[in-house]
């Protein structure tokens, strides 16, 4: 097989952007060539002259390159300190507002958002809340919409559910049936899903709060600065952003608008 050298990748990724829109050339060089590598082996293309035609040719096959090349790895209440935070120090001044939007950006297949909605319905807030949850991948947010989750992905979720200050039974919000967990409806009512590519895609309202969770750690600093810079154009003033745990606010160009709200768990609030 050809080794994938940064000159090859840079090829392959300029034909997919100008075929598909989706430009990957500011993701992580080591990483990203190392997912197209596996990627061509799992495929078991002849060269990567084949690679790219498919590539390019093939909506179906893109589809699963997109999967292959992002990490959507995720789970209910990943890090439950984070959404401790959230219910002791962004929860009460969510609650003053009449109306809260939020924006659940590289939400993955769906565990994250639905922990945000388990939560916000514990505190009395479903009512008024309205949720944007998107991704770059179409076939994640198909998962995520259709909420529905195996035993072992709804295990893992419950000792974090516990962990994060949850109230009631985890199950609670699930209808079980045949060893798959489905997420109720009525925490379905104010989520809505859709693709939206951080990389090219534009600023779609106003939020007061904007969790990006472990999604920029796999972009270069260039590309997080744009994004970043997105994110503060989304943002109500006084809105919060929330982040993962590798990932901070404190290197980019607009981290003089925000002010730390938990350092350890990288939650800011915007004040400029
Ligand atoms: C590791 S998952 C994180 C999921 C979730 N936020 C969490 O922390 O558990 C990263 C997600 O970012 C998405 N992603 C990668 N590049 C993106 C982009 N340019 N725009 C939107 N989402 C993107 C991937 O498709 C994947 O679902």
């Amino acid at each position: 097989m050809e080794i994938i050298t940064p000159e090859l990748k840079d090829e392959l990724l300029k034909k997919i952007e100008k075929k598909y829109g989706f430009d990957f050339s500011n993701y992580s060089e080591a990483s990203i060539i190392r997912r197209i590598t596996r990627f061509y082996e799992m495929y078991k293309f002849d060269n990567t002259k084949e690679l790219t035609e498919r590539l390019t040719t093939d909506g179906k096959l893109f589809e699963l390159f997109v999967t292959e090349i992002t990490v959507n790895v995720t789970q209910f209440f990943r890090e439950p300190e984070f959404y401790k935070s959230l219910i002791t120090k962004v929860f009460p001044v969510l609650s003053t507002y009449p109306f809260i939007k939020i924006w659940c950006a590289g939400c993955s297949t769906g565990q994250e958002v639905y922990s945000l909605a388990i939560l916000l319905n514990e505190a009395g807030l479903t009512e008024r809340v309205k949720i944007y949850a998107t991704d770059l991948n179409t076939l994640v947010i198909k998962k995520a919409k259709d909420g529905i989750y195996s035993k072992s992905e709804f295990e893992e979720g419950d000792s974090g559910y516990k962990d994060s200050g949850g109230k009631n039974e985890f199950k609670k919000y699930f209808t079980e049936s045949n060893s798959q967990f489905q997420i109720k409806d009525e925490l379905k009512k104010n989520l809505v899903f859709a693709q939206h590519n951080l990389v090219n895609d534009s600023s779609f309202n106003e939020f007061n709060f904007i969790m990006c969770r472990n999604v920029l750690i796999y972009f270069n600093l260039k590309l997080q600065d744009h994004v970043l810079k997105l994110f503060d154009n989304s943002m109500r003033n006084l809105g919060y952003l929330g982040l993962g745990s590798k990932e901070s606010l404190s290197l980019s160009k607009i981290a003089y608008k925000y002010e730390v709200i938990d350092r350890q768990e990288k939650i800011y609030r915007k004040i400029h």
